[in-house]
């Protein structure tokens, strides 16, 4: 069997010794990829080998090459089942643009282009085939096209893509997802293959267990992301002046927010601050959601405000920067939505803004999880909680980002990562016990005069302040007043806040945000616990973000261009080590080139060529069809397609043209 549409040969893994020269020099011909990525090339080999594979990576860890190569590599089809149609576009688009025979069918065409496709698919006119699981499901469509590509040209796999829609657990459940098992039962020699980027060991097991995967080949990647720099930043009256800087320093950026008020207010800001920005919230209608998402693939936008309702199907490669302006509600929510950054492996920025009253925000938010009776749903509202700690102790930690988050997977990470705030910038840790002490013994005090109040008439009293209320409470007896005067009012706030953060007292959620002691206040108040604080250095040393190049320990992926600064630069081009010196001018040039390829075509600019593809360009100058082959990011079809018109430019632009 060999199929018309592929112009690859066939490989017989068993039989061939050289495979792997064999699959490298495929994958440069096909996808021009220099090399594979951790854990691509052993998946790949199961797949030919014909296993049941589940594996799971990160996002933007490259799982669509571990089932497209194969698919080029044998003969007949591959069927891929895919959740949303945002992403069956965009992959069939990037294929496409590779030259690789690939389509899809779904609820988008019509009755006459769906016939049309089924009859090319069924004389092998693809080798990849993307649908809905319920589209696949059909049983007209399991019975006459399913049974008839089994008898003839051959089914290699089935495909499932975004695995983890089969587990409840998981955060994209899909019920047609569960009908999947039914593929195994009708076509039991086909290959199962599923892939997604949800690490959990209780998905993975359902995934398994759902899709009736038969001894599969787990493969388990690191969700570390190495190119991605993480930052969590005292939330207060610079940051919108922080966050237009960034905008303005170019990139496209996502900016997530709580609500979808704040939605439209900071999208109108930055629009008004002259940046091309807009709004995407599940409060706006499909279309203008849509024009919004589109604009923004396209280069058209450079900035989304989001609710989380923006997520998948934002397959953008080259967002460089994700910045959370509310806190995130769970660490793994966090994790997902910082990870749409840097996909394509390019150093990308994630920026958590944190400030106190987001915590009152958060905990407001897990009350409202209430029956409709309004009482209060007891374990939805302490998975909240504890969610919410967990959320809480990654922005106050002073361990290294990456660690804290890694470890939720699973994953040990010792640092220091070399690209995260406290590895570069590290925080001095203080012992603050004694004052903490104090500041309880205060509530304490208050408590046994059944009084409660706030952090700021607290330090009043710590400080021994003369105010009016004060004196005229009598709270001038207090054993504690003034016994904390050698400390200034700014200390005490960051301690207060530590405490709140560490959980070591409590604040009321009525309205007004006066303090209590809790369980964990008194092991401190007799001396059992020490409480430590991380402070910041004062002196600017903190905005001055330029700690030295070094590569985040155990964070190499091979086929990445070797190149991590510590703090990427979003305000001009990175300049990779391996590129003699970019030429900044021409790399703009090769960008406007790509913008206006890309709207002739109607694509994207990322599937024309990613930015590290014209970095290089822009740094080794081709001039010809054979050195632009060599460039990264050029495989034998974009060769044909673009080398020439690239070419041109680099050379007119030689000649000061
Ligand atoms: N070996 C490689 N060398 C260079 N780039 C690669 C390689 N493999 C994949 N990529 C690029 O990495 C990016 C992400 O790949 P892909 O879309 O497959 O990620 P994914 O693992 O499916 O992520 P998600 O979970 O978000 O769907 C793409 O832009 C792709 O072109
Ligand atoms: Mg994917
Ligand atoms: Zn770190």
């Amino acid at each position: 069997m060999s199929s018309s549409a592929s112009h690859f040969a066939a490989v017989h893994p068993n039989q061939d010794g050289d495979l792997a020269l064999d699959l490298t020099a495929a994958l440069k011909r096909a996808f021009g990829f220099e090399g594979f990525r951790a854990g691509q090339e052993a998946i790949v080999r199961d797949v030919l080998a014909r296993r049941d594979v589940l594996a799971l990576m990160p996002t933007g860890g490259g799982k669509s090459l571990c089932f497209q190569l194969p698919a080029l590599l044998q003969a007949g089809v591959t069927l891929v089942v895919s959740p949303l149609i945002a992403l069956m576009q965009d992959q069939v688009r990037q294929l496409t643009n590779n030259g690789i025979a690939a389509t899809f069918i779904n609820s988008s065409l019509d009755a006459a282009e769906i016939h049309r496709r089924t009859a090319s698919l069924l004389r092998g006119g693809y080798k990849l085939l993307y649908l809905a699981p319920e589209r696949l499901l059909l049983q007209e469509f399991l019975d006459n096209t399913v049974r008839s590509l089994e008898a003839g040209i051959g089914i290699n796999a089935f495909v499932i893509d975004e695995a983890h829609c089969v587990s409840e657990w998981g955060h994209d459940f899909r019920t047609e997802y569960r009908q999947l098992a039914r593929l195994r039962s009708r076509h039991p020699r086909v290959p199962m293959l599923a892939f997604t980027a949800t690490a959990t060991a209780r998905v993975r097991a359902d995934i398994i267990a759902q899709l009736s995967l038969r001894d599969p080949a787990v493969h388990v990647a690191s969700f570390n992301r190495p190119n991605l720099f993480y930052r969590v930043k005292p939330k207060d009256k610079n940051t919108y002046r922080e966050l237009l800087a960034l905008a303005k320093g170019g990139g496209s950026g996502i900016v997530y927010c709580l609500s979808r008020k704040r939605v439209d207010e900071l999208a109108g800001k930055l629009r008004a601050n002259g940046v091309r920005a807009a709004a995407y919230h599940a409060g706006l209608d499909g279309a203008t959601r849509h024009d919004a998402q589109d604009a923004f693939i396209r280069d058209d936008l450079q900035v989304i405000v989001a609710t989380i309702a923006f997520g998948m199907g934002i397959d953008k490669p080259d967002v460089r920067w994700v910045v959370h302006y509310d806190l995130p509600r769970t660490l793994e929510g966090y994790y997902q939505e910082s990870g749409r950054a840097g996909r394509d492996g390019d150093a990308a920025q994630c920026i958590l803004y944190f400030g106190g009253a987001d915590i009152r925000t958060a905990e407001f938010l897990i009350q409202q999880k209430v029956d409709p009776n309004g009482a209060a749903l007891q374990d939805e509202q302490r998975i909240g909680r504890q969610q919410l700690r967990q959320v809480l102790q990654f922005a106050d930690s002073t361990e290294c980002r990456r660690a804290v988050q890694l470890r939720y997977f699973g994953e040990m990470f010792s640092g220091p990562c070399g690209a995260c705030d406290n590895c570069c910038e590290p925080r001095t840790i203080e012992d603050w016990t004694v004052e903490a002490r104090q500041f309880l013994s205060c509530i304490a005090r208050l408590a046994q005069r059944r009084e409660r109040f706030g952090a700021a008439y607290i330090i009043d009293i710590l400080r021994g302040a003369r105010t009016e209320r004060l004196l005229s409470n009598g709270h001038d007896e207090l054993s504690v007043y003034g016994i904390g005067k050698q400390r200034r009012t700014e200390d005490w706030r960051d301690l207060a806040r530590a405490m709140l953060h560490q959980g070591l007292i409590e604040e009321a959620q009525d309205g007004y945000s006066v303090l209590s002691l809790n369980s964990r206040s008194w092991p401190v108040l007799r001396g059992e616990e020490p409480v430590r604080i991380a402070r910041n250095a004062k002196s600017g040393r903190r905005s001055s973000a330029t700690a030295g190049t070094s590569r985040p320990a155990g964070a190499s992926r091979p086929g990445d261009t070797p190149r991590l600064d510590a703090t990427p630069r979003l305000d001009a081009t990175p300049t990779p080590d391996a590129t003699p010196s970019v030429d900044d001018t021409l790399f703009e040039r090769l960008r406007a080139l790509r913008k206006r390829l890309a709207d002739e075509h109607g694509l994207p600019p990322y599937v024309i060529f990613h930015d590290s593809t014209l970095r290089q360009m822009a740094g080794h100058r081709p001039l010809d069809l054979e050195q632009f082959a060599a460039l990264p990011g050029v495989g034998q079809a974009k060769l044909a397609r673009y080398g020439a018109r690239f070419i041109a430019e680099i050379r007119a632009h030689g000649e000061g043209g």
